[in-house]
């Protein structure tokens, strides 16, 4: 694989499509084992987790369940603005019910905290949240991910869902920012 530019910068081949389509399935496979009858609605947080949620919804394949979308701003270009902001909100009621909130990364944990607050507000059963991309080192709040694909270092990655000032979110596999601007 190539690297590729965007905005200037060059990134690297991080994680291909096969590494990645094998740790949705794991993750799947423990959502199912942990709420395969629990009736889970997956929440998916816009737009960056809109891959991922629809591929690890379908790999579930747990039939009473449902995906509702819900949408969060935070980054700008390269980095977190230290704030979440969300712009859709959630319309369906989960009062009793177990929510699976599915992000694309958890980085400073700020979006999934500010989440976690607004969803207790509904009073549901449970929630979780299953992560793809997890970086540890980055995490200014107590909320870690239930369900992580991959814990990774805190550089800045794009692809299979994840943009940068909204481009590169349909590269199939995982590209990491060149550190050395080559
Ligand atoms: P947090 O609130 O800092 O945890 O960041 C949450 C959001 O920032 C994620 O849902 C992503 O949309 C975005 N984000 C964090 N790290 C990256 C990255 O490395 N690449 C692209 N977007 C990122
Ligand atoms: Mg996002």
């Amino acid at each position: 694989m190539d690297k590729v530019t965007y905005n200037g910068l060059t990134f690297e081949p991080y994680l291909t499509r096969d590494e990645i389509a094998l740790q949705v399935k794991r993750v799947a496979e423990e959502i199912r084992r942990d709420y395969g009858n629990a009736n889970p609605m997956f929440l998916c947080v816009l737009k960056g987790a809109a891959i991922f949620a629809v591929d690890l919804f379908r790999e579930c394949g747990i039939k009473d369940s449902e995906i509702t979308f819900i949408r969060f701003k935070s980054y700008s270009g390269t980095s977190t603005t230290g704030a979440a902001k969300q712009i859709m909100g959630l319309d369906e009621e989960i009062e009793g019910r177990t929510v699976i909130v599915v992000e694309d990364i958890v980085d400073t944990g700020i979006t999934a905290q500010q989440l976690m607050e607004d969803l207790a507000k509904k009073n549901p059963k449970e929630v979780k949240i299953a992560s793809l991309l997890f970086k540890p080192d980055s995490l200014q709040t107590g909320v870690r991910p239930d369900y992580i694909g991959f814990s990774i270092p805190p550089k800045f990655i794009i692809g299979y869902g994840l943009d940068i000032d909204g481009q590169a979110r349909n590269l199939q596999d995982i590209y990491v920012i060149c550190e050395d601007k080559k």
